[in-house]
């Protein structure tokens, strides 16, 4: 389906952040190319087709939406659904790459060591490694058109009435507060929340411990606007003005929760005392943990929530990842949109909901991006994808071009690949182009060698026998220009896992018993980890046995499917610690290696321990 764009109505308030009385038609925070941002607002917001994946329970109105952000405001805005509630914890610009630990599970066929195993399994060591998840190292100026253009599209979608929490922390938040002042006005600015945490952010010998982030709290219109005033009853040692005594002697006063906090939350982990705190403090609570980084608790997100949000109202959050946001509107009796580019965030929060007994359903964003789980998974796998690519480039190729080839007609070929973790760069359209014919292949005059052709790939394209003629009409050099679409050479590459299982069934009950699994991705990661090991120590290696059962973390049994949407009718899911979860129910028992239902599947989904999906049909 060909990219449409979707127009945006809103004006951000250009620029009132700076102090200058002159009345300005540009915009005047200035960072290198903040205008390029412009052309795309001009554009508008890139809208993809969505294909519902999965639906879970008979509501169907809360929505998990794998995509990005952008493609999920675009999807909305087209269906006129308006949000009450925004809350975003995107990525902070922290400089790092954030991995996720995957868990090999028990074997379920090794009988003898699963005993074992429930003997001592409090001592057992998880045998784990790791795979990355999202990076989050940008130049800030990428990070501020990246974030200004996602402010904008949120904005568009969010009702009169609707407030927004962005959170951040000290690596770019104070920048972020003069977008959001830009986008939604000053007047509209309601509070810098402060979560302060006890633990971790340690003190580095030249700096004091950098313990707090920070929540930006705005409303889209000052004049409709109005938080709950949530009244909390605090005890006392003793009595002051206003205190009095309950039914059992006890002295307390009732308090207004937003007069308390003071626009401070504290974190408090699970064995500190909370008694000293005079407001609602947030348990760090291990429980809750889904073993996804940067997760936050829901009790933050409880209080944020109760504040600025009603039973029945949307609250979306578009940078969902473990899902918390969800999890405790749901909890809450609020509606829900989560958004998220991972497959391991949708993964997550599709199990989260589940066992909280929520009902959703899920949609995927058709646009190109969730090649192999995530965008910075895909663009490392790129790198060895590309026949006969090399990433060192030769001097004079600059970095804007990913690598080269070589070949006998053309010599050093410098081949551009979009990097799929910035999104502004996913679609190849005439602005894209003429970047590269006008000014890229100018650039070659320090190379030593002389080049005939550039590859241009892209992953979404806005018209290609247009961008073939703007080539053809404008390139004034004797450069050829190609241009090749990426996803078919990662369609090609990927190859599924495989399962042998068979099927037992008397009319009644089905039961399926897997006999082996295979996974060439996990394999691959695995030996790259043993290499690794064989550095260090050879007893951390990771064998996997013959029939691979311990790869798996998912299986279902779906026996329903309404009008081309798939509905699990039983399913299965193993822990780290080798623990099953019946239909989203936890259990303390291990698996048995099969998977049972009482009407007739019609497939058959195994999800592997780092989240790559099979799909058997089995009628
Ligand atoms: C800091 S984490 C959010 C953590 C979440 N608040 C929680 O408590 O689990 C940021 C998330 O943003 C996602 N992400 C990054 N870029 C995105 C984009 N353009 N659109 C949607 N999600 C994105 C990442 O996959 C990651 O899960």
């Amino acid at each position: 389906m060909p990219i449409r764009y979707i127009p945006y109505d809103k004006v951000p308030v250009k620029g009132q952040a700076i102090l200058n009385n002159v009345t300005r038609s540009q915009r005047l925070l200035s960072y290198t190319d903040n205008n390029k941002v412009y052309e795309r607002i001009q554009r508008g917001i890139p809208y993809y087709e969505l294909q519902e994946l999965e639906k879970v329970g008979e509501n169907s109105e809360n929505l998990i939406i794998r995509g990005e952000c952008l493609s999920a405001c675009a999807y909305l805005k087209e269906k006129d659904i308006k949000i009450d509630l925004v809350y975003i914890d995107p990525p902070f610009a922290s400089g790092a790459d954030y991995a996720k630990k995957v868990y090999i599970r028990k074997n379920p066929k090794l009988a003898e060591k699963i005993k074992k195993a429930e003997e001592k399994m409090e001592m057992e060591e998880l045998v784990a490694f790791e795979e990355k998840m999202y990076g989050d190292i940008w130049s800030k100026e990428d990070y501020l058109n990246w974030m200004y253009e996602n402010l904008m599209a949120i904005k568009e979608i969010m009702s009169e009435t609707a407030s927004i929490y962005v959170h951040l922390d000290w690596h770019i938040g104070h920048y972020v507060k003069i977008l959001l002042d830009e986008v939604f006005g000053e007047e509209n600015f309601v509070n810098e929340i402060i979560w302060a945490y006890r633990s971790g952010g340690a003190s580095k010998k030249k700096s004091i411990a950098r313990k707090h982030d920070s929540i930006y709290f705005y409303t889209n219109n000052n004049e409709n606007f109005e938080i709950n005033t949530i009244k909390e009853r605090q005890y006392l040692e003793k009595h002051f003005i206003g205190t009095q005594e309950d039914e059992n002697g006890k002295i307390y006063v009732d308090t207004i929760l937003t007069d308390t906090l003071s626009g401070v939350i504290n974190r408090v982990m699970d064995n500190e005392s909370i008694k000293e705190y005079s407001c609602r403090p947030v348990l760090n609570v291990s429980k809750e943990r889904v073993d996804y980084s940067t997760q936050k608790p829901e009790g933050l997100l409880e209080l944020l929530l109760e504040i600025a949000s009603n039973k029945g109202m949307i609250v979306a959050d578009f940078f969902g990842g473990s899902g918390v946001t969800a999890k405790v509107a749901s909890d809450l009796g609020r509606r829900f949109i989560h958004c998220d580019i991972g497959i391991n965030s949708i993964q997550t929060v599709r199990d989260r909901l589940k066992e909280a007994k929520a009902d959703f359903k899920i949609l995927e964003v058709q646009d190109g991006l969730n090649l192999f789980r995530n965008p910075i998974q895909t663009m490392d796998k790129l790198a060895t994808l590309i026949d006969g690519l090399n990433t060192k480039k030769p001097e004079g190729i600059d970095s804007f071009w990913f690598g080269t080839v070589t070949n006998s007609k053309f010599g050093t070929i410098p081949v551009y690949v979009p990097d799929l973790r910035d999104s502004t760069k996913k679609v190849l359209d005439i602005v894209a182009i003429n970047e590269v014919i006008n000014k890229e292949i100018h650039n070659f005059n320090t190379f030593d060698g002389e080049v005939k052709k550039v590859i241009i790939y892209y992953v979404d394209i806005s018209d290609i026998d247009e961008i073939k003629k703007f080539i053809k009409d404008n390139n004034q050099t004797l450069i050829e220009v190609e241009i090749k679409d990426l996803k078919q050479i990662l369609d090609f590459v990927v190859i599924d896992d495989s399962v042998d299982f068979s099927l037992n069934e008397d009319g009644l009950f089905y039961e399926i018993e897997i006999n082996s699994f295979y996974s060439d991705r996990l394999k691959q990661k695995i030996d790259e980890y043993n290499q690794k090991q064989g550095l260090k120590v050879k007893s951390n290696y990771i064998a996997i046995s013959e029939n691979g059962l311990e790869l798996i973390e998912y299986i279902s049994l779906d026996c329903t499917n309404d009008s081309g949407v798939w509905h699990s009718n039983s399913e299965v899911k193993i822990d780290k610690n080798g623990f099953i979860s019946i239909d989203g129910t936890k259990t303390r028992e291990f698996w048995s290696g099969k998977i049972n239902s009482t009407s007739k599947p019609k497939r058959l989904k195994i999800r592997n321990i780092a989240g790559d999906e099979i799909i058997k049909i089995l009628i």
